[in-house]
This record gives structure tokens, sequence and C-alpha cells, in this order.
């Protein structure tokens, strides 16, 4: 308990001299392909499979580098080239290559699409370059060390990680400790000539971001940037008033965790592609679960999974509450996204393999045959009660029984899901 689990002894500084500095700070012979890649930078079209190509398998520490000079981050905050560049690769190798989607390539595209929903026009001027750094460092490192495996697998197959942090957020928390402790490598203190009351105040925001990362607090989550919504004020100028500390940050953890459910809002070739690498994951842990006479987590089990429903009930149920409500705060400035989420849902519906239709005679559930997730109401049952259940529809409302009026959704009280669970037994993977 005494160490940090994953940290692993690296050096990259050796090789790094000012005058031998790469322009994108990763060496590649496909320079000019990357230039014009990163010419996108700044938009949601980025396609980082691209930068991942031509940056010799480097799209984190190009993306962040590429960020960093973009908005003069190290000159503000006296970041030396050197350590910076030193950081992020160290950064990029703890994370698992070998993983199909939670590796540097997913960490890139959350740090990228961070970097775009900053620059939001809502957002225009709202955060202090302290909040920025400290959001962009958080998508950086909020997967980093993933092994590829849920918090429930974790906690299920009595893991040295769930055991370290008592079965919560085990992962963020992770995730949190060798982001963390790899500033303390050598040459690799990018925090270095920040004051300590900056220091304190950015850990802080990292800490509260990458917590706010874990499915299970998303109702929660989401159900506070709805109340944010109904007492939402802008200036004349259309940007969000958010004086007090409590009213940023909440935008930011929302951000970081509308960033890390994008996929399904970038082009559909994009987003395809993010597809084949979380059902391999999802799949690998099924095999996992297999083997080792385990219940199989839902989407986890390449017999009997259905990608394209599992991706249309993704969306329906999580990704598009969240990112509609994200759209409201910051309107009009996520149409375009809200477009293509939309386009990409009704493609992946359209995939679907149509089943023979039933006999006329038997039962028709509607429900039964959607993909499902049900929310356990914590604050609602006692310790031994059994959990109440509600079913939310696909834009994230309550489903009523047939006999209840469609009222206008409530949001519920603070901490009322302690997890996103499937109607079935056992567990989504997140
Ligand atoms: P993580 O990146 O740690 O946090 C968000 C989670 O949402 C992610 O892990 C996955 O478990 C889940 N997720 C993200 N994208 C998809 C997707 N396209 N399909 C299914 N689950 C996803
Ligand atoms: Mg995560
Ligand atoms: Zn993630």
């Amino acid at each position: 308990m005494s160490h940090i689990s994953g940290v692993k002894k690296l050096t990259h500084s050796s090789s790094l001299t000012s005058a031998a500095l790469p322009r994108f700070g990763v060496k590649t012979e496909q320079e000019d392909a990357l230039a014009r890649e990163l010419n996108d930078l700044n938009k949601w079209g980025l396609n980082i499979f691209h930068v991942a190509e031509y940056s010799n398998s480097r799209p984190l520490s190009c993306i962040m580098f590429a960020i960093f000079q973009e908005r003069d981050l190290l000159k503000t905050f006296r970041i030396p080239v050197d350590t910076f560049i030193t950081y992020v690769m160290t950064l990029e190798d703890h994370y698992h290559a070998n993983v199909a989607y939670h590796n540097s390539l997913h960490a890139a595209d959350v740090t990228q699409s961070t970097h775009v929903l900053l620059s939001t026009p809502a957002l225009d001027a709202v955060f202090t370059d302290l909040e920025i750094l400290a959001a962009l460092f958080a998508a950086a490192i909020h997967d980093v060390d993933h092994p590829g495996v849920s918090n429930q697998f974790l906690i299920n197959t009595n893991s040295e990680l769930a055991l370290m942090y008592n079965d919560e957020s085990v992962l963020e928390n992770h995730h949190l400790a060798v982001g963390f402790k790899l500033l303390h490598e050598e040459n690799c203190d990018i925090f270095q000539n920040l004051t300590k009351r900056q220091r304190q105040s950015l850990r802080k925001l990292v800490i509260d971001m990458v917590l706010a990362t874990d499915m299970s607090k998303h109702m929660s989550l989401l159900a506070d940037l709805k109340t944010m919504v109904e007492t939402k004020k802008v200036t004349s100028s259309g940007v969000l008033m958010l004086d007090h500390y409590n009213d940023r940050i909440q935008v930011l953890r929302n951000m970081v965790h509308c960033a890390d459910l994008s996929n399904p809002t970038k082009p559909l070739a994009v987003y395809r592609q993010w597809t084949e690498r979380i059902m391999e994951e999802f799949f690998r842990q099924g095999d996992k679960e297999r083997e080792r006479g385990m219940e199989i987590s839902p989407m986890c089990d390449k017999h009997t999974a259905s990608v394209e429903k599992s991706q249309v009930g993704f969306i329906d149920y999580i990704v598009h509450p969240l990112w509609e409500t994200w759209g409201d705060l910051v309107h009009p400035d996520a149409q375009e996204i809200l477009d293509t989420l939309e386009d990409n849902r009704d493609w992946y519906q359209s995939t679907i393999p149509q089943s023979p239709s039933p006999p006329p005679d038997a039962p028709h559930n509607e429900l039964e045959s959607k993909f499902q997730f049900e929310l356990t109401l914590e604050g609602e049952t006692g310790q031994d009660g059994d959990p109440s259940h509600n079913h939310i529809d696909s834009h994230g409302q309550e489903a009523k029984r047939e006999d209840e009026e469609a009222d206008e959704w409530v949001p519920p009280p603070l901490t009322l899901y302690p997890g996103v669970l499937p109607v079935q037994d056992g567990h989504v993977p997140f």
C-alpha cells in the first residue's frame, strides 16, 4: 500500500534538448501530414486517429503539446518545454497500448474535445487560466493506467485496486493517483512554477473533474446540470454568468464528462472506430468473466451482444440526455453536435437486423425488447431494503406507468443514484 501500483520507471529527458525539439513535440517522419491534421485542432471534426498515425503513435503527447502551445499555457504557467514533453510522454506511456479502448488515443480524444468545449462561445472568458489548465490536465490523465476492465469487475474479483480504494470509484481514484504521482518523476513537474495556492486549487479542481468521470455519478451529475440550466443567467452578449466557484466547477466536471461521452457525437466514420474498440474491450472483459465462471456483464458477451442495439441504448439512455442538457446550457453552440448525434443514432438504429415478427397472438412487451437501463435510487432505500427502481426513457425522462400523466421531468435530489444498472442482473461495464 506504500506505493501506487502501475507507476513505471521510464525516462524521456535524455533525448530532449530545446535545439532538437520537434515541431509538434514528437518525432515523426510525417510532419507535414500532421501539420495538416492539426489545422483542425480547434474543431470538433479533428480526426484523432490520423493524429495518432502521423505522430508515431503518440497522439496524447502530440495533442497536449499542440493545445498548450495554442493556448500559450507554457508561457502563462512558466512550464519548461522539456519538462512538459517529458511529463506528457511519461503519461502517455502509462496508458496501456494493448487495451483496445482505454489507451492514450482515448485520452487524446477527450483532451482535444475538452479543448474545443472550453472555447464554446457561451463560455467565453468564463474560466480562469488555472481552470483551463486543470480541465486539460484532468482530461489527459482521466483514464491513465486503465486495465481494460470495469470498476465492478475489479470489485467482484477482489483486486488490489478495489482493496486500495474500498470499492469506491476505484479506477477514477487510481487514474488521479497515477497522474499526480508521475509529476514526481525526473523532470516531470510541469507545475513547478505555480504558487502553492495555485497548485492546491488546481489539484482540487482536477480531483473533482476526474472523480466525476465515474459513470455511477452520471445521473446525479445530469440532474444537477438540469437544475443549473433551469436557473441559468446569461449576459447581454449571451455568455453564461458563473460567478461562484461551485457553478464553474460544476460546468467543468460536466464538460469533461461530455467529452468522455462524445464518441457518438463525432463524424460517423470516427464514431464507428470507437465502437469497435469499446466492444473489443468489453468482449475481452466478458471472456475473462466466462473463464472465471462469473456472470457475464451486459454488452460483454461476444456470443449474444448486439453492437448496434448497445449503441442505440447507450445514446438514448445516457449520451443524448446529457448532450441535450449541455446543449441547453450553451444554446445554440452545440446544435451541430446534437444533429450529428441524432443522425448517428438513426444510422445505428437502421442497421439493427430485423428479427422475424412475433406470432400475432404473442404478448408484445415493447420495454423488454429495448436496451434498458435501470437506476437504483439510493435515497429511497434502507441499507437492507430492496432498491426501488426507475426506468429512464430515451430522453432521460422517467418512464411513466401507462395510466400516469407524462409530467415534466423533475431533477432528482443529489446523490440519488449510486449507479447505472441494467434491468437484467449484473452490471453494465461502466
Ligand atoms: P470511461 O471512458 O472510463 O468513462 C465513460 C464510459 O462510458 C467509458 O469508460 C465506457 O465504459 C462508456 N462508453 C463510452 N463510449 C461508449 C460507447 N460508444 N459504447 C458503450 N459504452 C461507452
Ligand atoms: Mg474512466
Ligand atoms: Zn474515459
